[in-house]
């Protein structure tokens, strides 16, 4: 099941885990509509997908404890923090690419937290990860739907406003999530069950440049790996500076970062 992976700006673990309590709750909420049935199918894996630095991974293993669970992603990185997050022999962790994903049997769960917003097309890989499942296996997903708002915006206006423009130019960032409705259409003529839904949160943040740094640890990777030094710090800055005014800090020192998200859980028919 190993597939080469594309080339990616390199994850780093422990900044992305620095905000681990405000990434947790919508992987927790996503989970929390798993049918618990399902955690307990013999012979039937549990797979998370773009499983990340394994936090999430674990946690699944401790809610079901009577499967195998599989945690996949394509980044050496995050597999190596992923390796240290439990010794229990029912986890294993694989390097893959999700757009090959492919596993050796049928899974009785496929949950992905925030990783297939990263895949180019991802809404027409749904419907056969969907058809991987036996009748009534389970598809959870969730996504950030926050493309449009400042933290996202504001990375593409700094990407602008620079001696960096012509490098950022050719910077694909994180593709844009469809509107709800378009992954009821691809999903619900095999599913038996579909619930779609969509939360904000409002995240308190803490620290100097809390929303640069949060999305320092994702969606302004693909941004900072194609910069040298200098010019990564002088656009970090400029973006930096846009988002303390779009995000205040409120009188009491913390700042709201709210966040659209977008989960899908799907029962194959
Ligand atoms: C934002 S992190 C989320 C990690 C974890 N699911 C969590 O909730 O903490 C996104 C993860 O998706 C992985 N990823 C992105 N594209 C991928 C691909 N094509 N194949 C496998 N993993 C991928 C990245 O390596 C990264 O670890």
């Amino acid at each position: 099941m190993i597939v080469e992976s594309p080339k990616q700006a390199a994850w780093d673990a422990n900044l992305y885990l620095k905000f681990a309590d405000a990434r947790l709750r919508p992987a927790l909420d996503l989970m929390g509509r798993i049918d618990p049935a399902n955690g307990a199918r013999p012979g039937h894996a549990i797979y998370d997908l773009g499983c990340g630095a394994g936090n999430i991974t674990r946690i699944l293993s401790e809610r079901f404890t009577q499967s195998a669970v599989v945690g996949i992603d394509s980044s050496e990185e995050m597999l190596a923090k992923a390796r240290t997050q439990t010794a229990d022999p029912r986890v294993t962790f694989t390097k893959g690419d999700l757009a090959h994903f492919k596993p050796d049997a049928p899974p009785g769960i496929l949950y992905s937290n925030a990783a297939y917003h990263w895949l180019a097309g991802h809404i027409d890989m749904f419907p056969g990860l969907l058809k991987l499942l036996p009748s009534g296996g389970q598809l959870a997903i969730q996504m950030p739907r926050n493309h449009e708002a400042p933290s996202h915006a504001l990375m593409r206006e700094a990407a602008q406003a620079g001696p960096w423009k012509t490098k950022l130019d050719q910077v694909r960032g994180i593709g844009p999530v469809s509107e709800p409705a378009r992954y009821y259409d691809v999903l619900k003529p095999l599913c038996s069950d579909l619930e779609i839904w969509e939360s904000i949160y409002q995240q308190p943040l803490t620290g100097k440049d809390p929303v640069a740094q949060y999305t320092a640890g994702t969606g302004l990777r693909p941004y900072m790996a194609v910069l040298d030094e200098t010019e990564g710090k002088a656009f970090y800055e400029t973006y930096a500076r846009l988002l303390a005014e779009a995000y205040p800090t409120r009188a009491d020192g913390i700042t709201l970062f709210p966040f659209r998200r977008l989960f899908i859980v799907a029962r194959r028919a």
